[in-house]
């Protein structure tokens, strides 16, 4: 698939997820069916969620969400600046106004509670908790801080499938009002592109099985087996429905994930392992953090940007790929968005990572060329 040494991330897909999805095409059902059911009691299984409701996309998890929160124009919510841009385009669809805070740290890059609370204002209605590259955010402390002021807590849960927020083993998803997850490709359960809401509410998940289909009074499947001869339109919805092709890998694939994930953070255990003390380099989050990530991205720091860069240059020459996450208020659309006195953590944090190759069907042999590429690369 690429010339790549070491890929940033690798798509392995087996035989049985091959068959499961032929099954699919051959049944002759290709839209949101039983597979989907199917699909969707797995992940309230392994999500600990009693409703999961699969869609289209991460951003139409996240849209919904934001409707299911009944969030509008006159509303701010408060977002993460280091995230996907959907984070924040996600509350801008409804008219309401991203309100960008900081993060802890680079070593801890997820949303700082303490900043996210200075930023509350009379207009303030939420605030997403981005679990960012799997690495599951502060949602105890913010829980408390929404409970306190009347907010709604949704947790951008897109990079962070099966990470966990406790030692008891609960995850993320379940203790904001509202969770989203995605499937896209990269992601570690990928279908291509899928995502889902998560929530213990029954009516903010109704409202999202509307809005997922038209806001349609029965469903497709329904009227094909009889159930419900025709149909009402009772709202303004979209169509934000998974496919049954997709539940079906899903499906196939779920039953991968935990595996999957702990192959992912031993890779994590042994890069961490070979790096620790490394002079040019830090690690960002502690043990416990890492045990607890699902992995999604192993993000390292350099020094400053120029470093950053230098490094990212030599281990692409040496076919060692890498990425790395602008802040929301670097990008165009967004700068109108950074508050007076900037955001000082999320910029350092853009500024000093980058990430190492990471996938599940990585080896030690990949994590010794990475390492002895990166070695030489800081001498
Ligand atoms: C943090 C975060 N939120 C939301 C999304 C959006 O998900 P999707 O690409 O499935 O729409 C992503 C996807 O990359 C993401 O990383």
């Amino acid at each position: 698939m690429s010339d790549w040494r070491v890929p940033l991330t690798d798509i392995v897909v087996p035989e049985e997820d091959v068959q499961a999805v032929l099954e699919c095409l051959e049944s002759g059902w290709l839209t949101m069916g039983p597979r989907t059911q199917a699909f969707e009691q797995a992940l309230s299984a392994q999500v600990g969620s009693p409703n999961a409701i699969t869609v289209s996309s991460g951003t139409a998890a996240l849209h919904l969400a934001c409707l299911a929160a009944g969030l509008g124009p006159q509303d701010e919510v408060i977002v993460p600046a280091v995230t996907f841009v959907a984070s924040a385009s996600a509350p801008r669809y409804v008219g309401a106004t991203p309100v960008l805070c900081d993060v802890r740290s680079p070593l801890d890059f997820n949303i700082d509670p303490a900043d996210a609370a200075a930023r509350i204002t009379p207009r303030t209605r939420a605030i997403v908790a981005v679990h960012f590259c799997g690495y599951p955010a502060d949602v105890h402390a913010l829980r408390e801080l929404c409970d306190a002021n009347d907010l709604i807590l949704i947790e951008d849960c897109a990079q962070a499938i099966g990470a966990r927020i406790d030692d008891a083993g609960r995850q993320v998803g379940t203790i904001g009002e509202l969770g989203a997850f995605s499937f896209f490709s990269k992601k570690q359960l990928c279908v291509g592109e899928g995502g889902m809401v998560t929530t213990a509410d029954d009516e903010r998940a109704e409202r999202v099985r509307l809005l997922r289909s038209h806001a349609l009074s029965s469903s497709t499947w329904d009227r094909h087996r009889g159930h419900d001869p025709a149909y009402d339109v009772i709202d303004v919805g979209y169509n934000y429905r998974l496919d049954e092709p997709r539940a079906a890998l899903g499906l196939s694939r779920i039953a991968r994930l935990d595996a999957s994930i702990e192959k992912r953070r031993a890779s994590v255990r042994a890069y961490r392992e070979r790096l620790a003390g490394m002079p040019g380099l830090e690690l960002p989050f502690d043990e416990q953090a890492v045990e607890r990530s699902s992995h999604f991205a192993f993000p390292v720091l350099l020094a400053d940007r120029p470093a950053r860069d230098r490094f990212r240059a030599t281990l692409k020459d040496n076919g060692i790929q890498t990425t790395w996450y602008p802040a929301l208020h670097n990008f165009t659309e967004y700068e109108q968005f950074s508050p007076p006195g900037g955001l000082p953590q999320a910029q350092a944090t853009a500024d000093r990572h980058c990430a190492l190759p990471l996938s599940s069907s990585m080896d030690e042999n990949d994590i010794d060329i990475v390492v002895e590429v990166l070695t030489a690369a800081l001498a």
